[in-house]
């Protein structure tokens, strides 16, 4: 370990995938099970602002979104034993990935279209993203993203699983790889 490194075992967990996929709700499960605080990064642009996403989107735009992301995105990389849970478009950034891929350990919670889909009508109208496309369009922008989710640590197939047995997937592999890495405790 190099001077000022940060233990694995204190690392802050990244959860990253496409808008929908069980972030918030499976990191604040992981957050539970490893006694850590959880950070949902789109909750905390939208206490700033005193508004939801969608209302941001609208009344700053898109572009003031992404940068206000980028900023809190990386203030909470640089903490210790966080669970942060990120939006399906911050990987679009390099510096946000980067930061993340440098800083913290990032899962990449993969679900595929099929199973996607079926939650399309519960995401819809809290996610400005997907309003206004048909569902061809959703689909490609659904494909397009995969590419930018491809720079993880690690990767979690979520089909047919819920979110709690997702959650102990996470904290056992994280539970190897600290015992791997740092046999001694850190
Ligand atoms: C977005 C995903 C959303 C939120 C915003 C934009 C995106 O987060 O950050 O609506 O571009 O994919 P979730 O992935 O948590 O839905």
């Amino acid at each position: 370990m190099r001077i000022n490194e940060v233990p694995l075992r204190e690392k802050s967990i990244v959860l990253i995938g496409f808008m929908g996929v069980g972030k918030t709700s499976i990191g604040k499960s992981v957050a539970k099970k490893l006694y850590r605080d959880f950070i949902d990064i789109d909750e905390e642009i939208e206490s700033k602002y005193g508004m939801p996403t969608s209302e941001i989107f609208q009344t700053i735009g898109e572009q003031a979104f992404r940068e206000k992301e980028k900023t809190t995105i990386i203030k909470a990389c640089k903490q210790k034993l966080k669970i942060i849970s990120v939006g399906g478009g911050a990987f679009l950034q390099e510096e946000i990935r980067n930061t993340c891929l440098a800083e913290c350990i990032v899962f990449f919670l993969d679900l595929s279209w099929e199973h996607w889909q079926e939650r399309i009508s519960l995401l819809i109208d809290s996610r400005p993203v997907l309003q206004g496309k048909n569902i061809d369009e959703i689909k490609e922008l659904f494909h397009k993203r995969q590419p930018i989710y491809e720079k993880h640590h690690s990767r979690v197939e979520t089909d047919n699983l819920i979110i709690e047995e997702v959650a102990d997937f996470i904290v056992d592999s994280l539970k190897t790889a600290w015992d791997i890495h740092e046999p001694n405790g850190g």
